[in-house]
């Protein structure tokens, strides 16, 4: 389907919070709760985020983005006392169900942090970590894949001369490049970026911006901004929860236009949070 058309499906459903059709949805949370012990973070979110897009998830401080973020693939189960209702759908099953290869879904959807968590080694180890973890031993596949990740992150260059320096030497802003491109060397689908500018200065996450731009030819986006500007930069789609609930889900130019909501017009003229 061209994009031309999945847009126009869009901006048809754009008014509601539910999109409701899509012939390329790549993850669909169907009355999705997540909660920690009594408390529900997440309360029953129902959207699908198409495949190939970038889907921009904003709101004020606690309302759930983080935790919605990390249900995507399954990072909250490392947090003792959660469980989920609903469904994530992808692939055609719950990736809540029991039979579901957790180590598989995480490599098949990627994630990267707010603060660039590089590891305490060389810039390679850093982006050899995962393929050397998934049984990638060949000395020449390894260095391909590593130049093939560096390159897709746009850090190639800066750092093909020093591939053997320790990975904490780099800029903030190197680092959290780095952390892309260790995430794609693992060939995920999709990629979850929770807040991935907030530590880095203007000329670092202008580059990671462009990055995120790139990257939406070959993979599916979703990433949590505090930045409402970036949110309406880089996305294709914006999400607007609060409390937990999923208020508002649309284009993105649409949303910060014309919002449907009141909440969510407040939220964007800077009225709350
Ligand atoms: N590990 C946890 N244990 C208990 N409650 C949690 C935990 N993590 C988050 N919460 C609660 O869940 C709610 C949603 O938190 P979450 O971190 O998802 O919000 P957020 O929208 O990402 O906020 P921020 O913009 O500040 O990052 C908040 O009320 C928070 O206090
Ligand atoms: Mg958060």
């Amino acid at each position: 389907m061209s994009e031309e058309i999945t847009m126009k499906k869009i901006d048809q459903f754009a008014n509601h919070a539910v999109r409701p059709t899509a012939s390329e949805t790549h993850i669909e949370a169907k009355n999705f709760s997540l909660f920690y012990g009594d408390f529900e973070a997440v309360r029953k979110v129902s959207l699908e985020i198409p495949k190939r897009m970038v889907t921009a998830m904003i709101g004020p401080s606690g309302c759930g983005k983080s935790t919605l973020l990390r249900s995507i693939n399954r990072m909250n189960d490392l947090i003792p006392s959660t469980h989920a209702s609903g469904e994530m759908i992808f692939d055609g099953h719950n990736i809540y169900d029991r039979n579901i290869d957790v180590v598989t879904l995480r490599a098949r959807v990627g994630m990267v942090f707010q603060k660039p968590n590089v590891f305490p080694k060389t810039i390679f180890d850093n982006v050899a970590y995962g393929p050397r973890l998934q049984g990638v031993k060949n000395k020449q596949e390894l260095s391909d894949l590593v130049e093939t990740s560096l390159r897709q992150a746009a850090i190639w260059n800066e750092v093909k001369d020093r591939l053997n320096e320790n990975a904490l030497g780099m800029s903030g802003g190197q680092q959290q490049r780095l952390c892309i491109a260790r995430a794609l060397a693992i060939k995920p689908e999709i990629l979850l970026m929770d807040e991935p500018t907030s530590a880095l200065d203007p000329k670092a996450t202008a580059k990671i911006e462009d990055l995120i731009g790139e990257l939406r030819e070959n993979y599916t986006i979703v990433i949590v901004t505090h930045n409402m500007q970036q949110a309406a930069r880089v996305s294709d789609l914006t999400a607007f929860m609060y409390e937990g609930v999923l208020v508002e889900f649309g284009k993105t130019k649409r949303l910060f236009t014309n919002p449907e909501n009141q909440q969510t017009e407040n939220y964007i003229t800077g009225r709350f949070g």
